[in-house]
């Protein structure tokens, strides 16, 4: 949530931080804002401006100002404490207007912290939580005149999360740096020294990073960066080079970061497949239990948040197929308030893209707590779940940028699937040949997803034009085809924001088949599996009352046609494997529909990519 991005060197502090904050925005765009040092024959001053909405606004808004600042921080929001507004935008000063930060977490004692200041005389210009760090530094730095130390000593009375960067116009060039469950990098380049919450704001100008851990600070000036504890001691925190370039996280040609990330999904299978089979066995050494722990395991949880969850609910079905292990599947904002039965045998498997969600970390924490091991995946290196958890699979999805998850989801259930395999080759419920056979057919879907983007085109077009003006739709299957109902409805709600719901097939005349009336649509997974004949007479029931019917379902399924208005069509594929087929022409049809709406598919209203507040 939000995004953070410093700098201070040689060049103009303005390009730079507009450009970062561009490719930031998909954390949050209610609004923007920087602080710029300008420098006079007399003095510094530190100029803020902020604008409402997204950075395109603040970039034409800045084209007026005479800024040649070297020295500034931005940041983009996404409204948590304080509605979006230009008063609540980021930076936030200090009364005097001498200290400008920027903030990214949840200060969780900011009311208590609030009215203490507000005792001391300090006014405030903000609703937002964030504000109460400018004043304490303000009240520090009056003590110390350092900015470091002030910010060092504002992080002791607060309580929460944070990645802050704060200037002072009594430092000029100076930009003081700390972190506390919030993602913040620290790079140099030939022009000066950066920060930023993601290496993507900064790539084009540095490639070797300090990824700073809690309780660390750093003090960055134009001529290098200095790196101290909570105790103000030196440290040399490691540097990472990161050899992943900008084409990787632009849009290459594509319309959209959608659509791009939706074509990139056979790569995502086939990278996540990379080195998994080693000498005809199946291995996933990241996991961090022997092979002995792992056959002790009587009970899976799946935690996790929005698509990741939907990821689950397919793992759920191969986990309890193949390994004959319990799984329940839990959104993580539930798991964490509940009292959950958990005991040492018990494995916490938590999915997550970005790996910072809140509730998802918070139910990790709890389950650790509680004796389980917990088992992560998600696709960012590095990120809190990648460290909390006992191991990890990285899912291979690349950056994602487009807000509605699509290839991440890919890269989860493909990954799940090999976790599946495992157990129950350690189980002994599946031989290593039948894993293997699975593992190579697992492969294969690679080229199927290909075919659906080749040859179905035209036939997802037709189903979007005639799902377009509707005022809601129903997704709904049967065993997977019920998994994968779900994140259909995600998607196309998200991003079209055309009300969608999922429903087992089976449920429809227990109350949700009231909503059907003429041209009502009826979007089904209905492919070739043992419930197949099940899901076509509850679609029969559908049609029966003016349903629009949509049919995902496999090819050469000639007979489905006397039922459904429009089919889409996917490779014949082991039920097992259609949730990583059939997923696909719903992503598909859920951009067209939203195009057709004339939504941004990338930067879906009241959404942002990563949600790190509860
Ligand atoms: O980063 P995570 O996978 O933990 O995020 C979970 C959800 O916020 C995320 O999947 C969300 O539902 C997406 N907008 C779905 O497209």
């Amino acid at each position: 949530m939000c995004g953070i991005v410093g700098y201070t060197g040689t060049e103009a502090a303005k390009d730079i931080l507009i450009s970062g904050l561009k490719r930031l925005e998909y954390r949050g765009y209610d609004s923007a804002g920087v602080a710029l040092e300008r420098t006079s024959a007399h003095e510094t001053v530190v100029d803020v401006i902020r604008r409402v909405g997204k950075v395109a606004g603040l970039e034409s808004e800045l084209a007026n100002v005479d800024a040649e600042a070297a020295c500034g921080i931005g940041h983009t929001r996404w409204a948590t404490h304080g509605r979006p507004s230009t008063v609540n935008a980021h930076p936030h000063v200090s009364c005097d207007g001498r200290i400008a930060i920027v903030h990214n977490g949840i200060i969780e004692n900011f009311a208590e912290l609030r009215s203490e200041l507000e005792g001391r005389g300090h006014t405030f210009a903000s609703e937002t939580d964030t504000e109460v760090f400018a004043h304490l530094i303000e009240e520090a730095y009056a003590r110390e005149h350092d900015l470091l130390g002030a910010l060092r000593e504002a992080c002791t009375h607060v309580v929460g999360a944070y990645g802050i960067a704060a200037v002072c116009a009594d430092e000029p060039g100076v930009i003081a740096v700390a972190r506390k469950d919030s993602p913040i990098i620290i790079g140099r380049g030939e022009h000066g020294s950066y920060v930023a919450s993601d290496m993507i704001a900064v790539i084009d100008s540095t490639r070797d990073v300090v990824v700073l851990e809690d309780g660390q600070f750093a003090r960055l000036t134009p001529e290098g960066i200095s790196y101290t504890d909570a105790q103000g001691e030196p440290i040399e925190p490691p540097v990472t080079h990161v050899d992943w370039n900008i084409d990787m996280a632009e849009k290459a040609g594509y319309p959209d970061f959608m659509l791009k990330e939706i074509c990139e999904q056979p790569r995502v299978v086939r990278d996540t497949l990379v080195g998994r089979m080693t000498g005809g066995e199946l291995s996933i050494d990241e996991l961090g239990l022997s092979l002995e722990e792992l056959n002790l395991i009587d009970r899976v949880y799946v935690i996790a948040c929005g698509t990741s969850y939907h990821a689950g609910l397919i793992a759920k079905n191969l986990i309890e197929m193949w390994a004959r292990i319990p799984c329940e599947v839990e959104a993580a904002s539930e798991f964490r308030y509940r009292d959950p039965i958990i005991t040492p045998s018990t494995l916490v498997v938590a999915v997550s893209q970005s790996g910072e969600t809140a509730d998802t970390l918070a139910a990790i924490r709890d389950a650790r707590i509680k004796g389980a091991k917990v088992f992560g995946i998600t696709n960012v290196v590095g990120s809190p779940v990648a460290r909390e958890s006992d191991g990890v699979i990285y899912t291979k999805a690349n950056k994602e940028i487009a807000v509605a998850s699509t290839k991440s989801f890919i890269g989860q259930v493909v990954s799940l699937t090999l976790l599946a395999l495992l157990l129950a080759q350690v189980k002994y419920r599946l031989t290593v040949g039948q894993v293997r056979m699975l593992f190579r057919e697992l492969g294969d879907t690679a080229e199927q997803i290909q075919w659906i983007f080749e040859t179905q085109k035209d036939a997802i077009h037709e189903a979007a034009l005639a799902c377009k003006d509707a005022h809601s739709a129903l997704f709904v299957g049967r065993g997977m085809g019920a998994a994968i109902a779900n994140e259909g409805a995600l998607k196309l709600k998200e991003i079209s924001y055309l009300h969608a719901e999922a429903y087992a097939a089976g449920e429809m005349k227990h109350g949700p088949i009231a909503l059907i009336d003429p041209g009502f649509p009826v979007i089904a997974i209905a492919t070739k599996s043992p419930v197949y004949d099940k899901t076509v007479s509850n679609l029969k029931e559908c049609e029966a009352r003016g349903a629009k019917i949509i049919v995902v379902a496999t090819e050469g399924d000639e007979d489905i046609r006397e039922i459904a208005d429009h089919v889409i069509y996917i490779p014949r594929v082991r039920d097992a494997f259609c949730a990583i087929t059939a997923t696909v022409p719903l992503q598909l049809l859920a951009r067209e529909v939203a195009l057709m709406r004339g939504c941004d598919v990338d930067q879906p209203r009241n959404l942002a990519k990563s949600v790190t507040v509860e």
